[in-house]
């Protein structure tokens, strides 16, 4: 993720040094200038002070005694600055003051007191957000693979995905972030470094580093592996940013598991993904728990990426796929077979599913990949060229 810069703009010199301070704290923006006034006018020197910061992104703290003079000057920002992303800091007890500066042109509300992870959330999703308007076709695609409740089949789905990508596109990534490890041992491969050994080498991480810190698969999957035990000192939403702008930029697919982990962590390689796979069975604690997941996850605002996978998928006599979508609140993308004896020899033997050619359940992930690629430029552009030559 290429470093933002901001500006901040606030009227109190407390507030002026907090978010200074946050801002400096994500590591994927630093602040390059500071205003203490609103500017009124266009011709006001302010206006050309922070027109010539050149800023992606302007931030402006709204005091709650007297929002409306810095109400105006986001208006007036919005029309000099038509390049910069405006942030606004104020109270959710003021809903019309949070309406106005919408409706002025903020691009993003953040509560006071604000915290390094909620700005770090906007961040994101500003950058996300440029990059799907650049259609930067040359970043990878990232699949999230997250659990309704434990035990779901995460892992299960996330390493026969990767394989199926790898096998129909090549150039993929599977990455472990839960807090246990398991897609190793599902792989049967014995890592030497894990993403702790990434993340300690953020500083001088570059592509072929990366590479050697992963764990190559017979068929070319590479591994990023999670811990072998728990950890106490966990990395950094910052931390995890930067790993997978790096991981995006080198692979074609990163498929990532964060399996039964409900975090921050989580939130952000949710926020980061094209599209979220949420894991779960057709009994009803499972799709209440993928209510409640799915509820935690769109607070960042990823509601309409979230998919549904029914795993272990079972017919049951009146109750249809549309009861579990409305039970869930989660559009159903894929169903995937009950099939106890196949999946569980797969993971004892660590032989994945995928490699056992011609079984419903392989071609079922087959099919799951094709789905999720089937709107891919290169992809269209594959398909196309073989049925011209047939
Ligand atoms: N399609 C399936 N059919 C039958 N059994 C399955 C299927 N998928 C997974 N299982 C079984 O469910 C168990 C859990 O699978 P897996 O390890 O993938 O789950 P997980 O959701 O990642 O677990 P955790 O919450 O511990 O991370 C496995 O032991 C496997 O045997
Ligand atoms: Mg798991």
């Amino acid at each position: 993720m290429p470093e933002l810069s901001v500006v901040i703009v606030a009227s109190d010199s407390e507030q002026r040094t907090v978010l200074q301070v946050l801002v400096d704290g994500t590591s994927v923006a630093h602040a390059v200038h500071t205003c203490a006034s609103y500017p009124v006018a266009s011709t006001d020197p302010v206006v050309r002070r922070i027109q010539s910061a050149n800023a992606d992104v302007v931030l402006v703290d709204i005091p709650a005694d007297n929002p409306s003079l810095a109400l105006r000057s986001i208006e007036l920002l919005h029309q000099e600055l038509p390049d910069s992303a405006l942030f606004v800091i104020g109270s959710m007890t003021q809903p019309q003051v949070i309406v106005n500066a919408m409706r002025a042109g903020a691009r993003e509300f953040v509560e006071r007191p604000s915290t390094t992870t909620d700005l770090l959330e906007a961040f994101v999703r500003l950058t996300t957000a440029q990059r799907k308007g650049r259609r930067e076709e040359s970043r990878g695609k990232m699949f999230t693979i997250v659990n309704a409740k434990g035990g779901s089949g995460s892992t299960t789905v996330a390493v026969n995905l990767a394989l199926a990508l790898q096998a129909s596109h090549g150039n993929t990534a599977l990455v472990d972030v839960a807090q246990l490890g398991h897609c190793a041992l599902h792989l049967n491969l014995k890592p030497l470094f894990t993403m702790a050994d990434a993340i300690r080498n953020l500083h001088r991480l570059d592509s072929s580093l990366l590479e050697s810190f992963m764990t190559r698969h017979g068929g070319g999957m590479q591994l990023l592996a999670g811990p072998t035990t728990p950890v106490t000192a966990e990395p950094s939403t910052a931390e995890y940013a930067k790993l997978f702008d790096l991981l995006v930029s080198h692979f074609r697919y990163v498929v990532v598991d964060a399996s039964t982990r409900l975090d921050a962590t989580t939130r952000l390689v949710s926020n980061l993904a094209q599209v979220v796979l949420m894991v779960a069975h057709t009994d009803v604690a499972s799709l209440w728990s993928a209510a409640r997941v799915q509820q935690y996850l769109s607070e960042s605002g990823n509601r309409e990426k979230v998919q549904l996978v029914l795993n272990r998928f079972r017919k049951i006599p009146g109750f249809s796929e549309s009861d579990a979508e409305a039970a869930a609140g989660v559009k159903l993308l894929w169903k995937i077979p009950n099939q106890y004896f196949a999946v569980s020899t797969a993971i004892d033997r660590g032989v994945p599913l995928l490699q056992q050619n011609h079984t419903e359940i392989a071609r079922s992930f087959t099919g799951l990949a094709a789905r999720l690629t089937e709107n891919d430029l290169d992809v269209k552009r594959k398909a196309w060229s073989l049925f011209k030559t047939v």
